[in-house]
């Protein structure tokens, strides 16, 4: 079944064939990309965003739309997952998520069997075989109770209990971001058989391309969390559900990753025809990014976007010339031959989104970005044959003049450097370069998350001192402690955590004594890079499950990972050793909500 094909069927099911029943839906076109009035979201990241005032009850669905039942296809970008784009086969910036909405229409029983029917019917569905369905549900914590109407609405389509995995609040809890909407879900995994890796007794859990997640099949918003960080009860449940058009493509165009499907496909086959001779040999993961940023790029300039150093366009230009790196430095691909991989994205797309059909448009800001980034390319060139080639120079010790004189990305610098037969020396560069970042950059980069996040010695500080209060309060309160909630800005670090009472004075006293003494001790924080499934064996904390790629960084304090004192999956970014934070102090402990404190505290 093409992409075209299951998009149609997808929509197509809920406004028409859920007529029979009186319970047909209204298609809503796919808003921007750029979401309205939404402080805390810097893009689209679910066909939710646009119903937000919905949700909340601010508006009301029958006089905008006239249905309280609503489905899309739409256009998302996540930056989250940035670092693992091109090395994952199901992750990437720009996707596009099919989904279907109750606003305070129907709830748990009608989602539940609406997405069954979908899944299985031969006729107007896509016949997938329910013997194969794990439908996980939230196991209930302090917040909430464990979703037992979800149980039995899976239980009346035909689903044993034994194959409904209960999972906790970091797999089956769904928030849009920090504030909005939120609530437990409940996610179809199709488990393709044991050809595609090893079975598991509780799927879901892990990466394992066995089992797919095709469809959040429901998120019952049934809270919104405010800007204090608490839960607030909504007067009327919601239904939001969102199922990624590629994954679903992966499994019903029966191949391995996302890169393979009729989306993709084109678009690889179009960048390996440009790859040159020289390229690095290892190609693979540089072509799917291309195919990625070019996709998602495309995406964002016809929502108006240009390149700039803030926000959105900050992301537009670190796209396009992360594409620009792969091309010339990897794929040995001239860089004037970027924007002809430009009309097969179009071409793909088009038919759906007839306003891409822009070539001219794209291909001109493209180009500009392009040849501003080529100029600084040569620069830089031009300050390294000057100062170091003509010099004899075979070392570059400090890095950071290059960075500073010319504003060069760390990668640029060590492909120049390469490309010239000099070795260089970065150990120092990445905290020379935080202290150099623009503190005005921060409050937008905190939005960003891993691995744009916002690298500002203050807040490099407070993120290496937050892992060291969390294993801190685990020493103090136990191990049950764990994250649920972290923020930082440049003046304190704000820790959300899972602790039934309100701390002593005196664990409180304790708790800030042990992290003032593994500053004292001076312990080197590194940092590692692993496939996921052997990071879980270092005994890493990580609360997030699936929201972790293929390949996982950690952050360990301490001489060696296995005797390290902390160790936690994390994006970083942190100091390089202990003794940089100086000390630490809390300036409060408070409740956020039934069994979750909050502390905040500064270095
Ligand atoms: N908002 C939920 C998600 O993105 C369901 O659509 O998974």
């Amino acid at each position: 079944m093409t992409s075209t094909e299951i998009r149609k069927r997808f929509l197509e099911y809920f406004v028409k064939i859920l007529a029979r029943e009186n319970m047909e839906h209204v298609e809503v076109p796919s808003s921007s990309l750029i979401p309205e009035n939404h402080p805390t979201l810097l893009f689209t990241n679910s066909g939710m965003v646009q119903f937000t005032p919905y949700f909340l009850g601010e508006k009301n669905p029958v006089s905008d739309f006239g249905s309280k039942r609503l489905c899309s296809a739409q256009k998302c970008i996540r930056t989250g997952d940035l670092d693992i784009v091109g090395i994952s086969k199901y992750h990437h910036t720009y996707f596009e998520m099919l989904g279907n909405w109750s606003i305070g229409d129907y709830g748990k029983k009608e989602a539940v069997r609406f997405s069954f029917e979908l899944l299985t019917n031969k006729d107007y569905g896509f016949g997938l075989d329910p013997s194969r369905f794990y439908p996980t549900v939230f196991a209930g914590n302090e917040d909430a109770p464990e979703d037992s109407e979800t149980i039995e609405a899976w239980k009346s389509v035909g689903i044993p209990e034994n194959r409904i995995p209960k999972l906790p609040a970091s797999e089956n809890w769904w928030a849009p971001g920090p504030v909005g909407p939120c609530g437990p879900c409940t996610e179809v995994i199709y488990d393709r058989g044991e050809d595609f890796g090893p079975e598991e007794s509780v799927p879901g859990l892990t990466d394992n391309p066995r089992y797919l997640e095709i469809w959040n099949a429901g998120v019952f918003m049934q809270f919104n969390r405010n800007e204090a960080g608490e839960l607030v009860p909504l007067a009327k449940m919601s239904v939001d559900t969102g199922s990624g058009l590629e994954r679903l493509s992966v499994l019903l165009q029966n191949v391995d990753s996302n890169y393979e499907t009729d989306l993709f496909r084109p678009i690889i086959e179009k960048i390996v025809s440009l790859v040159g001779e020289k390229s690095s040999g290892e190609t693979k993961k540089s072509v799917q990014r291309v195919a990625d940023h070019i996709r998602a790029s495309t995406f964002l300039i016809i929502e108006g976007l240009y390149p700039s150093n803030k926000d959105q366009g900050y992301v537009l230009r670190r796209l396009i010339r992360r594409v620009f790196d792969e091309c010339v430095w990897k794929l040995d691909i001239d860089s004037s031959k970027i924007i002809e991989i430009i009309p097969t994205v179009i071409e793909i797309n088009k038919e759906r989104y007839p306003e891409i059909d822009k070539l001219d448009f794209i291909t001109g800001v493209f180009k500009t970005e392009i040849d501003q980034y080529k100029l600084a390319t040569d620069r830089t060139r031009s300050f390294i044959i000057k100062n170091y080639v003509k010099k004899g120079v075979k070392d570059i010790i400090n890095p950071f003049d290059i960075y500073q004189s010319q504003g060069a990305s760390r990668d640029l610098i060590e492909n120049l450097a390469i490309e010239q037969g000099i070795s260089i020396d970065f150990s120092n560069f990445d905290s020379d370069v935080a202290s150099h970042q623009d503190k005005s950059r921060s409050n937008m980069s905190q939005r960003f998350k891993g691995g744009l996040g916002d690298h500002s010695i203050e807040t490099t500080k407070l993120h290496t001192a937050t892992h060291l209060l969390h294993q801190a309060l685990r020493e103090v309160l136990g191990d049950l402690v764990h994250q649920m909630g972290s923020n930082i800005t440049s003046e304190r670090l704000r820790f959300d955590f899972s602790n039934d009472t309100k701390m002593t004075d005196d664990e409180v006293k304790k708790v800030e004594e042990i992290v003032n003494q593994k500053i004292k001790e001076a312990l080197p924080v590194n940092k590692v890079v692993m496939l996921k499934a052997d990071a879980e064996k270092t005994g890493a904390l990580h609360f997030f499950g699936d929201k972790y790629g293929d390949e996982v960084s950690i952050y360990f304090i301490g001489d060696s990972i296995e005797n390290a004192w902390s160790k936690e999956f994390c994006g970083g970014p942190h100091v390089t050793n202990t003794s940089e934070l100086g000390s630490f102090k809390i300036i409060k402990e408070e409740a956020v909500s039934k069994g979750v404190r909050r502390i905040k505290a500064l270095c």
